[in-house]
């Protein structure tokens, strides 16, 4: 059903199974027993037990979205500046679903995509390290494509959902895959402030006042960009405060996305 794609890495060689417990745990398996080729695509019609962030569970339906993850070795990018590979994923995924909606798609930090306020992606990727370097990096991706049935899940949408029609999964997949080689490649071209600047252009609710909550109290604020460690500069009434993933969560704005 899934296809090989003509570009310089992502995609060209690709393992697709019909199940799985998690592809993230099945690049890492392949990972431990040989040197897969820069770029290899596992990509599967189900999986039993989808890793989300923070240890939740990662659901979709069998067979009507795309469950992938993709072998990197980002040897050039230092270990303390892991962001920027985060930043060029969510911008490679935020561009290829642009065209299929109408409403703007926006990157929701860290690296979720969001259209119309809903999550339609999620992003899980885990880094190993040698020495001060990222040595291999395994990019998990979650996009709802075709599913439209998100009663448990209220937060959560698809391009399906989004737009009415039903969509060619290879399609999408090779959309994807290209959009994020271009941002990889600026990366690899030691172009990570163009990455950063692109990541800027489109964080959902930069500059719009916002309420979050952090330390188990709730107070409004405004996101005034990402610092190199990738943390939230998020400006309250103390001033500018920076924040990392699990430290500050997005309660609610005014603004319809
Ligand atoms: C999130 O919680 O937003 C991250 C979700 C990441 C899900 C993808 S699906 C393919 C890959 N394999 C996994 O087990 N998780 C990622």
């Amino acid at each position: 059903m899934f296809t090989t794609t003509n570009n310089i890495l992502l995609g060209k060689v690709l393992n697709e199974h019909k199940l799985v417990d998690s592809t993230n745990d099945q690049a890492k398996l392949l990972l431990s027993k040989s040197k897969p080729v820069e770029g290899t695509v596992i990509i599967a019609h189900h999986q039993q037990r989808g890793k989300g962030q923070y240890g939740n569970v990662w659901a979709a339906a069998p067979g009507e979205n795309l469950t992938f993850s993709i072998i990197l070795y980002p040897k050039f990018i230092a270990a303390a500046s892991q962001f920027a590979l985060s930043q060029a994923v969510a911008l490679g995924i935020r561009d290829a679903l642009q065209p299929y909606v109408n409403e703007v798609a926006y990157i929701k930090w860290p690296n979720d995509i969001l259209v119309a306020g809903k999550k339609v992606c999620g992003i899980l990727i885990e880094n190993s390290l040698q020495g001060s370097s990222l040595s291999d990096s395994v990019v998990g991706i979650g996009i709802n494509v075709n599913q439209t049935d998100f009663n448990c899940l209220p937060h959560a949408s698809s391009l399906k959902v989004l737009t009415d029609r039903q969509y060619d999964l290879n399609q999408v997949l090779h959309r994807v895959l290209g959009c994020m080689e271009g941002y990889y490649l600026q990366l690899l071209a030691n172009r990570a402030e163009q990455v950063r600047a692109a990541y800027l252009q489109h964080l959902y609710l930069l500059n719009q006042p916002a309420t979050f909550e952090a330390d188990g109290h709730t107070f409004e604020g405004t996101i005034r960009g990402i610092d190199t460690n990738g943390r939230l500069l998020l400006e309250g009434a103390d001033g500018i405060t920076a924040y990392g993933v699990k430290e500050v969560a997005l309660v609610s704005s005014d603004i319809k996305a």
